[in-house]
């Protein structure tokens, strides 16, 4: 059926609330074959707004099911965002595998009154899987020490000290703090005022291990707007050890998650074991506010599955979509391999997708190549790589709608951080959103942009002779009642 005019811009297997506007990613947790997202939610407007938790379930990351408002702003603030852990022991006493949220109270009354000191950590729980929640009475948990920015509480396990750590950020720096019962927090350790990057202030950090050929590296992923490397709000990370009290980095540099301009806040989900699942809100705090959808603002990124490799002696994370998603893809043209000639042109695999579509293929050798997506109205997305300083890119200067946000009409670019010959892209496109995952997820961009017609053309180029295991898929359609 045709999308009514105020929809053109809705994803088809991207998260995003029916209507109004959402921000960060919040809590995301796995509880019995359901993965939970919750983030920061405006039921009333199209624009940031006194903060609720919506929230959403999926068990493919697919399909997902908007549930009621998880939990609303109160006497002590509005609610910003946080994470929720699984209390499998019931170390809080609100019962065993309740889910225990921990986020922060933002008041504004207290702002207004310039004490400094409105941000601070509360918790809430719900023994019904997540349906309904109640706030606990004792809160706030961890009071503010007279830290203007204190906010974006990422709680997990450390089962070596049977504790809990949270991981938060402290306006130009990240400050452990330790517990035994979600309720009364030490403070271990800070993390970072005098490296990384500080374009911005620190929020929603997120820490978590990962195993590399029987070794544990830690992550540090921390959020900064601005000070991003292409403009605004982007998300860098730090490896290093973590041995229950305080992080040692590997290097003072910072690696960057995604050079894209839209994957922001991003975290992981909790509860899923060894394996790590990322989300990230598909914006930018630049023109967030002025994005020109009618109904909804706001949209996740694809779910992300994390993994660490050691590229040329430095440890770096990998991200790839998550494996459940290969079923969803519906192969419309493929080709072992294929000569480019002049110019390759793929225009009538993607003319009916209407934007919604997957890329892949390999070049035997690192040649520059630029891909272009175009549509009636002459608008066009560019993806590509430069040999000469070895860049991805995603080009959105002339790909549409961009008069709300001077800054918006530009190229991004990336490095690139492998030497190996054999460059592997895959391209995911989503209606006004555009992910690549160059290299199996060593360079990585996302980018949302706002074309005035469906895509309907398609061309690569490329300095290379001949493309290999070239495929075009469709999405399938996903359950959703919008
Ligand atoms: C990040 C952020 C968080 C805060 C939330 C408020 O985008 O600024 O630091 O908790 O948004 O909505």
């Amino acid at each position: 059926a045709q999308q009514p005019a105020a929809e053109k811009y809705r994803p088809e297997f991207h998260f995003t609330p029916k209507a109004h506007w959402m921000n960060d990613p919040n809590g995301m947790v796995y509880d019995n074959g359901v993965y939970h997202l919750f983030y920061q939610y405006y039921p009333n407007g199209l624009t940031w707004g006194p903060m609720h938790w919506g929230h959403a379930t999926t068990r493919d990351f697919f399909n997902w099911q908007e549930q009621p408002i998880a939990l609303y702003p109160d006497s002590l603030g509005m609610i910003f965002s946080g994470s929720i852990v699984l209390d499998k022991n019931n170390t809080a006493g609100f019962g065993a595998n309740a889910m225990v949220a921990i986020f922060t109270h933002h008041n504004q009354k207290i702002e207004e009154a310039k004490t400094g000191r409105h941000q601070y950590q509360s918790i809430a729980y719900s023994t019904d899987q997540g349906a309904t929640w109640t706030k606990y009475k004792g809160n706030p948990v961890l009071p503010n020490p007279g830290i203007t920015d204190f906010r974006d509480p990422k709680v997990m396990w450390y089962e070596p000290e049977k504790k809990w750590i949270m991981t938060l950020a402290t306006k130009d720096r990240i400050t452990f703090y330790s517990s035994a019962d979600l309720k009364s927090w030490k403070r271990e350790s800070d993390f970072g005022s005098d490296l990384g990057a500080h374009g911005g202030v620190w929020e929603c950090p997120d820490l978590f291990p990962l195993q590399y050929r029987g070794k544990t590296i830690w992550v540090l992923l921390v959020s900064i707007n601005p000070g991003g490397p292409n403009g605004g709000s982007a998300t860098q990370y730090f490896t290093g050890s973590f041995d229950g009290h305080q992080f040692i980095p590997m290097s003072k540099t910072q690696k960057w998650l995604d050079y894209g301009a839209d994957n922001y806040a991003g975290v992981t989900w909790s509860n899923t074991g060894d394996r790590k699942i990322f989300i990230g809100w598909m914006n930018n705090w630049q023109y967030a506010n002025v994005v020109p959808t009618k109904t909804w603002r706001g949209a996740t990124t694809l779910p992300r599955n994390l993994t660490i490799d050691n590229v040329k002696g430095e440890f770096l994370v990998r991200a790839m979509p998550v494996k459940e998603l290969i079923p969803f893809w519906k192969a419309v043209y493929t080709k072992p391999t294929v000569s480019i000639g002049r110019e390759l042109n793929l225009s009538s695999a993607i003319a009916k997708l209407n934007g919604k579509l997957k890329l892949d293929f390999t070049l035997s050798h690192a040649q520059s190549f630029k891909i272009a997506f175009t549509n009636k109205t002459g608008n066009k997305l560019f993806v590509g790589y430069n040999k000469a300083d070895n860049s991805y890119f995603i080009d959105r200067t002339a790909a549409g709608v961009a008069d709300f946000e001077p800054g918006f009409a530009k190229k991004h670019a990336a490095p690139r951080l492998t030497d190996k010959k054999l460059i592997k892209i895959s391209v995911i496109l989503d209606a006004a959103s555009v992910e690549l995952f160059a290299d199996d997820g060593l360079t990585v961009m996302t980018d949302v942009f706002f074309p005035e017609t469906g895509l309907s053309g398609l061309t690569i180029s490329s300095e290379a002779v001949k493309l290999n295991n070239l495929s075009v898929s469709k999405p399938l359609n996903a359950d959703r009642k919008y």
